[in-house]
């Protein structure tokens, strides 16, 4: 079976002391997890080694940096590379999220290099992608989202693009409450999961696990993942509040 995956977005929230409260009340709940279910924490850089060693003896628990830069090191002040996060012991790490493509210019392009880079250090990416508002009124959403995988993951082998986790956000559904209807999910996650067919193989694509994101809440996370190209999903607010990420993590299939 795919990866089940809950996927706690933290974003740039929390003080460090409120991050390991927040961290205990979920992990002192002890939900048991089965084989294929993940849950992974994506926390600011200053806690991640904390995040890492409060998990460590917490089977199918993993920390995920939410971005890393483009080049292997270098003179970029205020960047950090994958080689520093592989170092620290990092297995996984968030890119293209939404927030970074606006407002901090990521392009396609770009992302693909992130992508190779990360891999390269044996990091995971949870590659975002997602339409706005006015792609999907116009209901285009398809071909916008499928541009986003083409540009930046299209050039990977077979054996590189199984180690990717796809996340699809709506950007409309992120943070204003307004989740995507259930249909609305799994028509999309369907169809990026043919168009990965086409390119890597029916094979691959059904291995490869498609998380939803935007106002996944305690109250709809088990509807949407009910649905069979739904394979969990990437939490913001939610994820800040214990009782209900717990509740969005025992929610998986
Ligand atoms: P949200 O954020 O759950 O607060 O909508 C999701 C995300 O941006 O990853």
């Amino acid at each position: 079976m795919r990866k089940q995956i809950a996927a706690a977005n933290w974003k740039m929230n929390l003080t460090y002391r409120q991050g390991e409260q927040l961290l205990d009340d979920i992990l002192n709940a002890k939900i048991s997890l089965k084989d294929q279910q993940l849950v992974v924490f994506a926390v600011p850089f200053p806690y991640l080694i904390m995040v890492n060693s409060e998990i460590a003896d917490a089977k199918n628990y993993f920390v995920a940096a939410q971005n890393c830069y483009t080049k292997k090191s270098g003179a970029y002040t205020g960047e950090v590379s994958a080689e520093m996060l592989q170092s620290i012991g990092i297995k996984f790490c968030v890119l293209g999220h939404s927030e970074r493509r606006e407002y901090f210019a990521e392009s396609n392009q770009m992302l693909a290099e992130k992508i190779n880079i990360c891999l390269a250090y044996d990091i995971a990416p949870i590659f975002c992608c997602g339409e706005p508002l006015s792609i999907r009124e116009s209901g285009t959403q398809n071909s916008y989202v499928e541009k986003q995988l083409k540009e930046s993951l299209f050039h990977l082998s077979t054996e590189q693009i199984r180690k990717i986790i796809i996340a699809y956000e709506p950007i409309w559904a992120i943070g204003t409450g307004k989740t995507a209807t259930t249909e609305q999910a799994q028509e999309m996650h369907s169809y990026l999961r043919s168009v990965l067919a086409k390119q890597f193989g029916d094979d691959v694509a059904d291995e490869l696990s498609i998380l939803y994101g935007g106002s996944v809440k305690a109250n709809n996370a088990k509807e949407l993942f009910s649905s069979p190209d739904v394979d969990g999903g990437l939490v913001g607010g939610a994820s800040l509040i214990a009782g209900d990420f717990i509740e969005i993590t025992r929610a998986l299939k």
